[in-house]
This record gives structure tokens, C-alpha cells and sequence, in this order.
């Protein structure tokens, strides 16, 4: 059998599968439709320092192939999740990450020093590409002197792997991920949700009621595979490739463009033991490629 096992650099995964944020819960709601054990690693939904409501409904809409989200990270706040994360520790051996979020560079740091300082938590994912927010989606991604800024300070203050995940509402990505690269990153996530719109055409008004929305699924693959093999050419650090999804092939798709591993998001929605099946999947696309492990095609998309 082949082995499925990738190499961050800082540590290895037993199989490049990682539930992406916002997509997986806290891991406990997954309990029932898998063994958390079989997955590489997941990240938790984003967690900010206080508790916060999220945005009005509708938070969900659905586009051919995709879906567009306006959550507004809702979520309980970081002393009820070190709770949570103490809970899903003692039912997985799985490498627990947590995505870091903030409303400014003070309190992305806050949130990512009390989590470093969890032994509970491997690593953590910094969400500095969250597009749904009031001021028509910026984000710290967006600009590659705030991410450098950024990621220094929280680098700074936390003894633990910091993967920074991207956008790619960016103008230049390629700038951005350097940027978090020269600042001490350790890997690159990407990429989060594209920014869309979607209006209600009886009402003459946006769906929703940040007006933006993100979207992901399928609709994105194209797009965010790109952005990967862009990105992958670019940097020296391990890049985690995500956008759409749904199968092995695709999982080494990204893989072959240059991924060290990939994060699979909304097709938890529809399926939520998707990742047994993808894993499944992926172990016969290797053997029928005859790959005895993942190195022989990372990276190696002959252009
Ligand atoms: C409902 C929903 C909530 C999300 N919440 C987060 C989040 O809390 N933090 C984050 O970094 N990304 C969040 N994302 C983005 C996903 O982690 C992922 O980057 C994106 O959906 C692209 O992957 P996919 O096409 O496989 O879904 C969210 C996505 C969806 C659909």
C-alpha cells in the first residue's frame, strides 16, 4: 500500500486530509460520521478572543457548484473553546489546529498566544483572509505590509507552527505569501473564499446583508488551483492547497501543482464523512498512477 504520509517541515501528517475551518465544527460534531483518527490533521472553526453573535441569516446561499457564506464567524469565544479543545483531545490522537482570527493586529495575537500555549494544540492557522466583514471584505491578506506586519508580531509571541492562510481577494497573492514567508511563517494556507455577490432580483437588494459573501465549493477549483501552483513556485515553505475539493483526484491535483497537503471544506456539508470516502479514493488513484508516496508528483506539473 502506498504511504500517504506528507512532511510539513515542522511535523508529518499520516495522510495530506484536513478538514478546513468553518467547515468541520469544533471536530466534536464529526464524532458520529467518522473516526477522527483517519484524518491528518483538522482545523477548528475560526475562534476570536470574545464571544460573538455572527452576522443576520441568511448565512448560507447556494450557486451552481458553489456556495456563497456571510457566517461572520460566530462562535463562543476563546476560554469556552479551550474547554472544547481539552474534550477533542481526549478522543483523537489527530493534530488539533486552531484558526486564529481578529479584529485588529492586538487581538489576532492575544488569541494566538492563549492557544499556542495549549499542549492540546499542534499548531495554529492564522485567518488573516476572512473576507466577511463590513468593510466591503478587506482583510490583513490583502495587503502584503500589513501581513508582514502581522504575522511578525504574532510569530512573536507564540512558540508553536503558525500557518497563515491566505486570500485570494488579494491583488498580488504571490506578494502576500512572501511576505508572511520573510515574517517567520512556518507554512501557507490557501485559499480562503472568493468574493461574491449574490442578489435577490424581487426585492432589488443583495441576498445578504453584508451585501459580500464568500464563495467556495467546486465553482472555485480552477481558480484556487492556480493560485496554489502560483504560490508553490514561489515560496521555500510547505503550502496547504484548498478550493472545491471532492475527490482523491483532486487532492492530488493539488498535490501535483505543488500542495505539501490540502484542506477540504464545503463538501463536508453535503457529505460529512466525505474525507473517509476522498481518502479511500486517493489510495486508488495512487496505486493506479503506481505512486509508492505523494513526493513523486509534489511539484512536479511538467509546464
Ligand atoms: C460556511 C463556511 C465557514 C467558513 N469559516 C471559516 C473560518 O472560520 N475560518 C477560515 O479560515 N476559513 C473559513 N472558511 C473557508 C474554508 O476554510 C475554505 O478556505 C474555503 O471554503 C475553500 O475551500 P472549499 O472550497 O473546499 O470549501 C469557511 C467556509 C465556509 C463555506
Amino acid at each position: 500500500m502506498a504511504d500517504l504520509s506528507v512532511d510539513l517541515g515542522f511535523c508529518r501528517l499520516k495522510n495530506p486530509l484536513i478538514p478546513a475551518s468553518g467547515t468541520f465544527g469544533y471536530g466534536e460534531e464529526f464524532v458520529p460520521f467518522m473516526d477522527l483518527d483517519i484524518i491528518g490533521a483538522l482545523v477548528l472553526k475560526g475562534i476570536y478572543r470574545n464571544a460573538r453573535p455572527g452576522n443576520p441569516p441568511p448565512r448560507l446561499f447556494e450557486t451552481p457548484a458553489g456556495l456563497l457564506n456571510s457566517i461572520g464567524l460566530a462562535g463562543p469565544g476563546a476560554d469556552e473553546l479551550q474547554g472544547v479543545i481539552r474534550r477533542l483531545s481526549a478522543t483523537t490522537r489527530t493534530p488539533i489546529i486552531v484558526n486564529v482570527c481578529g479584529q485588529d493586529d492586538a487581538e489576532f495575537a492575544e488569541v494566538a498566544g492563549i492557544f499556542a500555549a495549549m499542549p492540546e494544540v499542534a499548531m495554529l492557522e492564522l485567518n488573516i483572509s476572512c473576507p466577511n466583514i463590513k468593510r466591503g471584505g478587506a482583510c490583513p491578506a490583502q495587503d502584503e505590509k500589513h501581513t508582514y506586519r502581522l504575522v511578525k508580531r504574532v510569530k512573536e509571541n507564540i512558540a508553536k507552527p503558525l500557518i497563515v492562510k491566505l486570500s485570494p481577494n488579494a491583488a498580488d497573492i504571490v506578494a502576500v505569501a512572501r511576505a508572511a514567508q520573510e515574517a517567520g511563517a512556518d507554512a501557507l494556507s490557501l485559499v480562503n473564499t472568493f468574493l461574491g455577490l449574490a442578489v435577490d432580483l424581487e426585492k432589488r437588494r443583495p441576498v445578504f446583508a453584508n451585501t459580500l459573501a464568500g464563495l467556495s465549493g467546486p465553482a472555485i477549483k480552477p481558480l484556487a488551483l492556480r493560485l496554489v501552483w502560483e504560490v508553490c513556485r514561489q515560496v521555500r515553505i510547505p503550502v496547504i492547497g484548498m478550493g472545491g475539493i471532492t475527490s482523491g483526484k483532486d487532492v492530488l491535483e493539488y498535490i501535483l501543482v505543488g500542495a505539501s497537503a490540502v484542506q477540504i471544506g464545503t463538501v463536508n456539508f453535503c457529505e460529512p464523512a466525505a474525507a473517509v470516502r476522498i481518502l479511500a479514493e486517493l489510495e486508488k488513484e495512487m496505486e493506479k498512477l503506481r505512486l509508492n508516496n505523494l513526493n513523486e508528483i509534489k511539484g512536479k506539473l511538467a509546464v
